[in-house]
């Protein structure tokens, strides 16, 4: 058999040990499948004393990760430590310029430097590799980079974050709250080490932009993804939903067309007919719309240990067999710069969320707002006093109309008296 991969890790948190373990179970049949053998040489991480759920005696310490990917017994570095920034960027510049390969599972680096790193790895013409950035163990980069290649895709959306997912299915099935919810979702080691980037929608943001531009050719625009976190979501907005037939869940979506680029990342309601709302816990799932192919669903575990470690060895099984390829299917000279596109003029249905003083002619003022703001009202309930002292909850779902209406009303109420918070607004998924 040929010589093995020799792979430099950087990182031995959840991730990291995960991939020493996959690597050792399943040598043989990786190494059938990968024409060779792929073998962890070097380790790397902050504190070398700190105790592991591995035994990192077989190999070998270097306290310097930067410079893995210098070293002669290292062919590939494998970075898990995370941070857009600082080492894990100084790691890809540094390994990519020894013309090294490298994997990472940090979305936030690709998403703010994937161009950047992308357009390294293609002039040294060494793989660069990210399948475990965007939603964890599933396969989503490489069917859409390979099995869906054949197609024009116009849309991508999904749940894109685990620690979201899990929060709300679990305020759906228990009634908990959500501050009680998320710190049993950082106990299951779900959340970013900055949970902020999981509940404000960042780290989903992160993913989309890098789903968008391999599925659409398109320049990562990060900063262009318009993001809403979960953090105003009230168990009572996720019963009303529930009244209604629909299930909440914090939605990536993008669409291309016309050179304009659409990203969102919001809650939204989806119909309980909607496969996206039969996916709980911290499951992940990417909707894409081949024009070929139609709608493909991919589902599966979006962080973790084992699922989020075979992505990573899968990019590692590629780099054995010696593909390399464009890291974002199409040569970076080659993406399409697209405009972000504008969003008023799009079509939807939306749930509004009022919080009032509960006194005469509140619900007038808020249905006059609608009303001048030409925007049309299918269902409107007006909850009693509960929880937040002295407020009600007034809630509707609107007929289909464009949102520049529905942001009109809610401009028109800005400043009132009569509002105890400013307004929720969340989209309603569609077909
Ligand atoms: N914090 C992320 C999530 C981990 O909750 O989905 C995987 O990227």
């Amino acid at each position: 058999m040929a010589e093995p991969l020799r792979v430099g890790l950087a990182g031995l948190g959840t991730v990291g040990a995960g991939v020493i373990r996959l690597v050792e179970a399943n040598a043989a049949l990786i190494a059938r499948r990968a024409g060779r053998p792929i073998v962890v040489t070097t380790v790397s991480a902050r504190d070398r004393r700190k105790k592991r759920s591995v035994d990192l005696a077989p190999y070998t310490w270097d306290d310097d990760m930067v410079i893995l990917g210098e070293r002669p017994d290292v062919d590939v570095v494998v970075e898990l430590v995370g941070g857009a920034d600082g080492p894990a960027l100084a790691c890809a510049r540094a390994t990519i310029e020894a013309g090294k390969a490298f994997v990472t599972a940090n979305k936030a680096m690709i998403a703010h430097h994937g161009l950047e790193l992308a357009g390294k790895a293609e002039a040294a013409k060494v793989a660069l590799k990210f399948e475990a950035a965007v939603a964890g163990g599933i396969p989503v980069i490489k069917g859409l980079r390979e099995g869906a290649a054949a197609n024009a895709i116009e849309r991508v959306y999904g749940i894109l974050n685990g620690t979201c997912n899990y929060i709300l299915s679990t305020m759906e099935d228990t009634g908990r709250d959500f501050a009680d919810v998320l710190r049993e979702a950082q106990a299951k080691g779900y959340a970013e080490a900055d949970p902020a980037f999981d509940i404000e929608g960042t780290d989903a943001a992160h993913k989309l932009s890098i789903l968008a531009a391999i599925a659409f050719g398109s320049r990562i625009d990060f900063p262009g993804v318009d993001t809403t976190g979960i953090t105003r979501l009230k168990a009572a907005d996720i019963a009303q939903a529930d009244a209604l037939g629909y299930v909440i869940r914090l939605i990536g979506m993008a669409e291309a067309g016309d050179g304009q680029l659409f990203q969102r990342v919001q809650p939204h309601l989806v119909p309980f007919d909607h496969p996206l709302a039969h996916v709980d816990g911290a499951t992940n799932a990417v909707v894409a719309e081949g024009n070929f192919s139609g709608r493909l669903l991919f589902q599966g575990a979006g962080a973790g240990e084992g699922p989020t470690a075979s992505a990573v060895v899968a990019d590692l099984i590629d780099i054995a067999r010696g593909e390399i390829g464009a890291p974002f299917s199409v040569p970076v000279a080659e993406l399409e710069a697209m405009e972000p596109a504008a969003t008023g003029h799009r079509q939807g249905r939306a749930y509004l969320r009022f919080m009032v003083a509960d006194r005469p002619g509140v619900l007038a003022e808020i249905t006059a707002a609608m009303r001048d703001a030409g925007v049309s009202i299918e269902s409107l309930i007006q909850k009693g006093r509960a929880g937040d002292a002295g407020a009600v909850m007034v809630a509707m779902v609107t007929h289909e109309g464009p949102e520049s209406a529905v942001a009109e009303a809610v401009r028109l109420l800005e400043g009132s008296d009569s509002l105890t918070e400013p307004p929720l607004v969340l989209q309603i998924l569609g077909e």
